[in-house]
């Protein structure tokens, strides 16, 4: 019992849809603009719910899809740039909501990539310390971060959550996971958080609390990194893309999928898409596209799956994945 599979997947939406049309009487934006630049036709938006409350809904549904009880949870990670507080971490508030009082619980910070990120680190941590099982979460509250006078930013993203729950297993569903960060580029995309005020300070510093993107550098470095990702980790297996059922993107724009698919001489049907519905929703966006391939009954058991994230950090990272269910 030394792999690690995906026992259940789950997801959270805001009831809430905001429409490109309803945005055009926020910001001077139009529909047609917005599809056709991004794919997006809309986004769900929290109503007061916080990261926590989507991410707790997400974790209750994929213990449900998994036939697991919350008190097996031994461990759970919460990938998030959109955390409810500094202090405590959004899964402690999420262990206390769904009850997994036998785990222990922490934050992961790694932005649109940090779905990957956390399966690695469940991962080699239920390898290591022979945890049984585990909860990874993607959750974002994204329009708490906005400027919503911004028209270049506010249209792009949305609020949700996704979750998986990891077992120990014979079988092996998480074959392979590679992460990367580029450091030297992290000013392209950021959320600011508290300044620096005191009493030894000279000057306050004023960081901008809004989320703030260069877009073009963010779309060259998600075009290279993509098709450069799922490349080398099916090198690294010895698979080739006839192999893989579903590559499942980060939902970050339409256009990054379409310049991958062309770049690797595939069909767009290769790739999962659900931009249209959701907009960018940053850690949440892969697990939430699983647990609709799930809900869809798209995938069966021996199927293969390559999931690959990229944004801020700049971080990215993808995942070879069997399907055991
Ligand atoms: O999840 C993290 C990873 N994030 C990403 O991967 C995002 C990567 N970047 C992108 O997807 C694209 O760069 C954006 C969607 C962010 C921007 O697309 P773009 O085609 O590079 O647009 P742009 O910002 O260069 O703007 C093009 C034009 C501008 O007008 P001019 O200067 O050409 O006259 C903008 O003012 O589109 C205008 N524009 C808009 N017009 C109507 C920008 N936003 C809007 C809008 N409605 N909402």
């Amino acid at each position: 019992m030394d792999n690690v599979v995906i026992a259940g997947v789950g997801k959270s939406i805001p009831s809430k849809v905001v429409t490109n049309e309803m945005l055009c009487q926020i910001v001077d934006t139009n529909d047609e603009c917005i599809t056709s630049r991004t794919g997006i036709k809309q986004r769900h938006i929290t109503t007061g719910e916080n990261t926590s409350d989507i991410a707790s809904k997400a974790a209750l549904n994929a213990l449900e899809n998994a036939n697991i009880d919350a008190l097996d949870i031994d461990l759970i990670i919460v990938a998030t740039c959109t955390p409810d507080m500094f202090t405590p971490a959004t899964a402690c508030i999420v262990q206390k909501n769904i009850g997994a009082k036998n785990a222990f619980a922490f934050d992961l910070s790694a932005a649109c990539s940090g779905f990957i990120y956390g399966i690695n680190v469940a991962k080699s941590m239920m390898k290591q310390n022979n945890i049984k099982k585990s909860l990874v979460i993607g959750a974002e509250t994204l329009s708490k971060t906005l400027d919503w006078k911004d028209r270049s930013t506010c249209v792009l993203f949305g609020d949700g959550a996704g979750a998986a729950v990891l077992s120990l297993d014979q079988n092996e569903g998480i074959i392979d996971v590679i992460c990367n960060s580029k450091g030297a580029k992290w000013e392209n995309l950021t959320i600011g958080a508290r300044d620096i005020n005191n009493p030894y300070v000279d000057e306050v510093s004023s960081i901008n609390h809004y989320l703030q993107m260069n877009g073009g550098e963010i779309f060259k470095f998600a075009t290279v990194t993509i098709v450069k990702l799922i490349k080398e980790i099916l090198k690294k297996n010895n698979l080739i893309l006839d192999d893989i059922d579903y590559i499942v993107p980060h939902q970050a724009n339409e256009r990054i999928i379409q310049f991958a698919a062309k770049k690797l001489d595939i069909s767009m049907d290769k790739f999962y898409i659900n931009i249209h519905e959701y907009g960018n929703t940053s850690a949440a966006s892969i697990p939430i596209a699983i647990s609709e391939i799930e809900e869809k009954s798209l995938l069966k058991k021996g199927d293969k799956i390559i999931a690959v994230g990229f944004g801020a950090g700049l971080t990215s990272g993808a995942c070879l994945i069997e399907w055991t269910k």
